[in-house]
This record gives structure tokens, sequence and C-alpha cells, in this order.
């Protein structure tokens, strides 16, 4: 097994995949850890679509944006997740916005996605978040009721490719110490 740092650093976004399904025990682990992300007040307001019909999976990436590179990934590839929340739950209290930001759904859905992709590398699939694509569109197509969103589409697979690492701002570019824009 890899060591955190070692999953941390080796996933990439994997856009191309071999064509044999995954295993339903790896699925299943990767649910598994995904259920243990954390989320505002615990209140795991996800909801998560599994999709394995070709006919779906080409339909799901006839709607994403012009040239979106992630597009073959989802019409061809094994399986696509669609990451869904409950609207006005996450950082909500008694039905009132807890903070500025409103509804919290977009921070714990990335945090639940990051968690699967994080587990699937190290079930040794790859997979990619999707969010540029026609919402609406995704959201009838799969049928999401009125109170839910898809946020994220995210398609994973057995890789057949690996790609170089995109770069990384530098640690002294984004850290600060004690007051913004203190270096230390
Ligand atoms: C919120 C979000 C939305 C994204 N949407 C897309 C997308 O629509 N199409 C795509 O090909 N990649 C998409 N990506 C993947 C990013 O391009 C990728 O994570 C980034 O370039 C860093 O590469 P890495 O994941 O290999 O480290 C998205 C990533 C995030 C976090």
């Amino acid at each position: 097994m890899q060591s955190f740092m070692e999953t941390a650093m080796a996933r990439r976004s994997i856009r191309r995949f071999e064509s044999r399904p995954i295993e339903e025990d790896k699925l299943a682990r990767i649910l598994e850890a995904a259920r243990w992300s954390p989320s505002w007040a615990n209140t795991q307001c996800w909801e998560i679509v599994a999709v394995e019909s070709p006919e779906t999976l080409e339909k799901l990436g006839a709607e994403l944006s012009p040239k979106n590179p992630a597009t073959l990934a989802i019409a061809k590839g094994p399986l696509t997740l669609a990451i869904c929340g409950e609207k006005e739950k996450s950082g909500y209290y008694k039905g009132t916005k807890s903070t500025k930001f409103g509804d919290w759904l977009m921070f714990d859905l990335g945090l639940l996605t990051q968690t699967i992709c994080l587990a699937a590398h190290e079930e040794g699939l790859g997979s990619v978040i999707v969010g540029s694509f026609d919402h609406d569109k995704v959201n009838a197509l799969l049928e999401i009721p009125d109170e839910y969103e898809v946020v994220a589409l995210l398609p994973m697979g057995y890789p057949d490719h690996a790609p170089s690492p995109p770069k990384r701002r530098e640690l002294s570019e984004f850290c600060h110490k004690e007051k913004f824009g203190r270096k230390g």
C-alpha cells in the first residue's frame, strides 16, 4: 500500500481508460472511504449516481463543454459517478444560512470527491473531476429531484496513460505567516 504522501502526490487526472470494467469490490471500498469524508455539521448532503450504461454515458459526454478534454473519458469509459448534493442543507441551521457563504454544498462535495479520487488511485484506478458541463441537462438526464443538484461528474477506470504532473505553485508563493502577505 502506498503512503498517504505518495498517494497525494502521484494521483493525476486520468482522461483515457482501458475498456475493462471496475470490480464491484473495488468500487465498494472506494465508496466506503467516501462515506467517511468530513462535512458541515456532519450533514452529509451528498448523493452519488453510478452510471455504467453505455447509452447514458454517451449522452453525459455530449453535455460537456465544447472541447472538454474529459469528454471521451465519460462517453467511452466504463463508469462515471455523478456527484450530487442536497441544496440548503450544508451551512444552514434551522433553514437559515450560518455564514456569508450560504450553501457549503460545493465545499462538502469537493471533500467527498477528493476522497473518492485518492481511494480510486490507491485501488489502481484513475479518475478526473469534471465540472464544465451543462448542469441542467445532466440533472434532467439523470432525473435528479429539484432539491438536489449534480455538481461534478467523475469518470473512473483503469488508466490507459500516465500523464506527467502539471506544475504546482511553490509553498512560498501561497503560505503566509501570522498575517496575509508576511512571508517567513
Ligand atoms: C472543480 C474541478 C473541475 C474540473 N473540471 C474539469 C473538466 O471539466 N475537464 C477536465 O478535463 N478536467 C477538469 N478538472 C481537472 C483539472 O484540470 C486537474 O485537476 C488539474 O489540471 C490538475 O491536474 P491533476 O489533477 O493531474 O493534478 C477539474 C478539476 C476540478 C478540481
